[in-house]
């Protein structure tokens, strides 16, 4: 017999020990989970085990805890294998986050990949670390970076898409899920399409993975990346997914010990998939505490998660229609548990710290994608990322915040 499993979100806040927290007095209320989000306690325990019992350099040592190290953190490799369902473990390569992941693509196709005149597309709706390292690139190569336009309800225009594609795309990098505004792309039809006219794709996924269970298999994508800290694991660990025969072409990022075969000065060799990519020491405690925080979320179970974070997001929206002056930015028909808005004409800064005060922790500004901004012609919003430990009651404190914002500034 299959077990059912339930979701019990008071049970879930318990493993939490920073929910825990009083801010200003009141009840910690975090809703800036896009920006990072908080840690369980078995990923704490592990990142503490680490060191209190196997700290070691790795892939280095015969003696007993460099191996036990080693034996970890490729443990960690297989669970994120496993978790986005890539054919092989070298697939998985280990990087500091997603903008290192992105960098490092951006930095491989750079040798001799991208020549003047072929051309990238990236989207209105990316963050900036998946639109400077390839304006970056373009400028050395003679590269020319195409946009595909946003509609008003923050949905990419997929006609402009279309259009876009020709013989010199070479590659197209969008994200899964915007996180300025919950935005899902469409991205197998993204995918599809690139494929047909022969360029490769890479997905910025450091929303996505929190939300929803990813295949990587099924998506057919040439390149994956996210970060470890969104996904309730450390900061300064993420993984860059790739395709075999795609990673096993690019050159390597860095160079240094881990990343070689055999070094001398006449000839260097380089190691294999994955340590090809990996030089130098890594984030070993960091890559084991990921580990740890894609097993945690599977015990939940992706389908729960997004569930739950999916009711969060219809009352949270239900919740704040209740404003005469509330003006959702990002309306898209399939959205992630983000709320971006605007309360009249009160400047999203002066929100964020009132409703700091009251304890309730919102993210304001342009979120890293001042295009998007532009495009709306504001200066920023109020952002509220609901994870799965958030609850309806906090929501209602949010609006409450909200009340007191609007007696105070209007
Ligand atoms: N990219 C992160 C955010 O959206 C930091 O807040």
């Amino acid at each position: 017999m299959t077990e059912t499993k339930t979701f019990d979100v008071k049970e879930i806040r318990k493993q939490f020990p920073i929910l825990k927290q009083k801010v200003n007095g009141k009840n910690l209320v975090y809703f800036d989970n896009g920006a990072t989000s908080q840690k369980p306690q078995v990923v704490i325990d592990a990142v503490a085990n680490y060191y209190s019992t196997i700290n070691s350099n790795v892939h280095r040592g015969v003696h007993h805890l460099s191996q036990l190290a080693t034996d970890a953190m490729e443990a960690s490799r297989d669970k994120i294998q496993n978790h986005i369902n890539a054919p092989k473990r070298e697939e998985i390569i280990f990087t500091k986050g997603t903008t290192d992941g992105i960098n490092l693509i951006a930095s491989g196709l750079g040798k001799g990949w991208l020549k003047a005149g072929g051309e990238i597309i990236v989207s209105a709706l990316e963050h900036h670390s998946n639109i400077v390292p390839w304006q970056m690139l373009c400028e050395y190569s003679g590269t020319v970076l195409r946009i595909i336009p946003m509609l008003e309800n923050g949905e990419l225009d997929l006609d402009q898409y279309v259009s876009l594609l020709n013989e010199k795309t070479k590659l197209v990098a969008v994200n899964h899920i915007s996180n300025a505004l919950g935005t899902v792309n469409p991205v197998k039809k993204i995918i599809d399409l690139a494929h047909d006219a022969g360029a490769m794709v890479l997905l910025d996924g450091a929303q996505a993975v929190p939300h929803m269970k990813i295949d990587v298999e099924a998506l057919d994508v040439d390149f994956y990346v996210f970060s470890g800290h969104k996904l309730f694991g450390p900061t300064g660990v993420g993984v860059l997914y790739g395709k075999e025969a795609l990673l096993e072409k690019l050159p390597p990022y860095q160079g240094g010990g881990e990343m070689i075969k055999s070094v001398s000065f006449e000839k260097t060799t380089y190691a294999g998939l994955p340590h090809k990519f990996e030089a130098g020491t890594p984030n070993i405690e960091a890559c084991i505490g990921l580990g740890t925080a894609v097993d945690y979320v599977n015990e939940i179970g992706m389908d729960l998660i997004g569930n739950y974070e999916q009711e969060l997001l219809k009352y949270g929206t239900e919740q704040l229609s209740q404003f005469d002056k509330m003006r959702f930015i990002g309306t898209s028909k399939n959205k992630a548990s983000v709320i971006s808005f605007l309360l009249g004409d009160i400047h999203p800064y002066d929100a964020g710290v009132i409703l700091d005060k009251l304890g309730i922790a919102v993210r304001t500004g342009h979120h890293c994608t001042q295009p998007i901004m532009d495009f709306y012609s504001i200066p920023g919003t109020v952002r509220a990322s609901f994870a799965f430990y958030n609850t309806k009651e906090e929501i209602d404190q949010m609006v409450e915040g909200l009340k007191k914002v609007e007696m105070m500034l209007s």
